[in-house]
């Protein structure tokens, strides 16, 4: 499985977002999406998503050898800021989730084991999400892909707001899920990418590269990528 953009052009009014961005994700491993503050990662992932109509380019996704035009309903997607029905608690929102989603779940889990999986305690797992903490929120998001396993999984800026532990815990469960993914996380953090992905591909001046492997390991990585992001750096 692939997913494949073709020269994304985004703009927005007079200012150009996304030019001619093009790359290629594999299932198998965690990609970084790497980019400042305002380089265009959450245009990118709402142009990935459905949630944003670009100027011209493909979103292609290759499946059993087949590449289609992306079916927005194969792409999961955590927002930065979690978007849930406040007025429910947690128990209420995943039941409804799994009973609205019932004909593309393959083996469910029960609900209590979907909230082990994210390590929600019990007594939380009762309470209305509007007094969920960011990264609680954040963690029902994730736990709604695990849940329908979509083919892509777009994560906007998600460990940013997560403790250490939590954070940990996360990229655990990444590491669990994605050989049956491509998962796609962006980040103004650098350190973050390092530590979770197999893969770095950064977002400059509208446009995407993807790092070598072998630069990762390399000890100059790190200047390396600060002197790409620093030369777009318009914002
Ligand atoms: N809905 C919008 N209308 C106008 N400009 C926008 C909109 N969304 C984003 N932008 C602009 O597009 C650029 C990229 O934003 P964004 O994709 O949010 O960057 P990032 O997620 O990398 O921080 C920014 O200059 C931002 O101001
Ligand atoms: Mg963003």
């Amino acid at each position: 499985m692939k997913l494949i953009l073709e020269n994304i052009e985004k703009n927005y009014g007079e200012k150009q977002v996304l030019k001619k961005a093009s790359c290629s994700f594999e299932k198998g491993k965690i990609y970084g999406l790497l980019g400042r503050n305002g380089a265009g990662k959450t245009t990118l992932f709402n142009c990935i998503s459905g949630d944003a109509q670009y100027e011209s380019g493909n979103i292609k996704l290759v499946e059993d050898g087949q590449e289609q035009v992306i079916d927005y309903s194969k792409v999961g997607y955590v927002f930065s800021e979690p978007v849930l029905p406040e007025f429910l608690t947690g128990y209420e929102f995943l039941k409804f989730y799994i009973d609205i989603n019932k004909d593309k779940i393959k083996n469910p889990l029960k609900i209590e084991e979907y909230f082990d999986l994210i390590k929600i305690d019990e007594q939380d797992r009762y309470r209305l999400i509007k007094g969920y903490s960011h990264g609680m929120k954040n963690k029902i998001q994730m736990v709604c892909f695990l849940i329908t396993r979509p083919s892509v999984i777009l994560l906007d800026e998600p460990l940013t707001s997560f403790d250490v532990v939590v954070a940990l815990e996360i990229k655990n469960l990444l590491k669990k899920i994605k050989s049956e993914h491509i998962i796609i996380f962006s980040t103004h953090i650098l350190q973050l990418a390092t530590d979770l992905c197999d893969e770095i591909v950064v977002l400059n001046s509208g446009t995407l590269e993807e790092l070598n492997s072998e630069i990762l390991k390399s000890p100059g990585f790190e200047e390396k990528v600060m002197e790409i992001l620093k030369e777009g750096g318009d914002v």
